[in-house]
């Protein structure tokens, strides 16, 4: 069992978390990440590590589900049953001088440990961070701590431009020159900053979030192609080169549990009248 020893909400559809985890702790990267259950019938939850001390580990989850809502009502001093990890490959620092990142809605929580890699690497990192809206950017401040420039864009317009992180990105790239970028959010946002990237000659690298269930390469759920090849995000990943990923059969894959989904949804309702 593994307590929570902080909890808090950072909007309305996100909670972070930080979890006593003594073990996983002492040994996570940044790009690692858990997986856990809330109780002992619950689903598996892949969550990335966002932070870590020695004895504790920070996790950001988006109440999509049945099992995040679940998750979304543990309190501080509760317990949860299971936090296996750290899994998955360390992201790659690379020695470059100039990065942009681009964040899209929660994907801000995986990148922010690559992001705070690169800093103290002395890699100079401008953030493109978006969202629906002002109230769902989120870990601003500590952006603000490992970024040189952060350049935000809301789908509302409701603080800085209005548009997509691609608008932005299409505009800083023809007014600067950077050595890789990194993305990280929906498949659809990470697949069209692919191809602005391409077309200014810079290699990207993304976070692929797959449905996941052991984690351990065993079952085979989080497969992704990548130059028609077969690789599991889970123990390939969730980091990797953009060149060659079938980003549409990601997206058609993420699609199969949805009547499943609604189906739990509807329970969980259930379970709260
Ligand atoms: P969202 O749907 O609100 O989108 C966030 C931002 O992404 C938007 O504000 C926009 O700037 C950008 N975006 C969205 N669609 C785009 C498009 N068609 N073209 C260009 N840019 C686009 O995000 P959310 O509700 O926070 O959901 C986050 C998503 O990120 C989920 O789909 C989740 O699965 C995914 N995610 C990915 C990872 C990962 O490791 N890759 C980790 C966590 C979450
Ligand atoms: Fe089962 Fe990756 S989650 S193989």
């Amino acid at each position: 069992m593994y307590k929570i020893i902080e909890k808090i909400a950072l909007n309305d559809d996100v909670d972070l978390f930080v979890i006593e985890a003594p073990l996983v702790a002492k040994n996570t990267l940044a790009g690692n990440f858990v997986i856990v259950r809330v109780d002992k019938d619950g689903e598996r939850i892949p969550l990335t590590i966002v932070e870590n001390t020695d004895t504790s580990i920070t996790v950001i989850s988006q109440k999509v589900g049945f099992s995040t809502k679940m998750l979304s009502k543990k309190n501080i001093g509760e317990y949860i049953e299971d936090v296996v990890g750290p899994l998955g490959v360390p992201a790659e620092i690379k020695n470059v001088k100039k990065v942009i990142a681009v964040a899209g809605g929660v994907g801000a929580a995986p990148i922010y440990p690559q992001i705070k890699a690169y800093y103290k690497k002395g890699t100079e990192v401008d953030l493109i961070i978006g969202a629906s809206n002002k109230q769902h950017l989120i870990l601003l401040d500590k952006f603000q701590e490992v970024c040189k420039n952060i350049y935000i864009a809301t789908d509302d317009g409701s603080i800085g431009e209005k548009g997509f992180v691609t608008k932005v990105l299409q505009k800083k790239l023809e007014e600067n020159t950077y050595d890789l970028s990194i993305a990280i959010g929906p498949v659809i946002m990470m697949k069209n900053v692919v191809e602005i990237n391409k077309k200014f000659n810079l290699k990207t690298f993304v976070s692929l979030n797959p449905i996941m269930i052991d984690g351990t390469g065993m079952c085979g759920n989080c497969r992704v192609t990548i130059h028609n090849k077969t690789y599991f995000a889970c123990v390939d990943g969730p980091d990797f080169d953009s060149d060659g990923i079938d980003f549409n059969e990601l997206i058609q894959r993420q699609k199969y549990y949805h009547e499943e989904e609604h189906e739990c949804n509807l329970r969980l309702g259930e379970k709260d009248d």
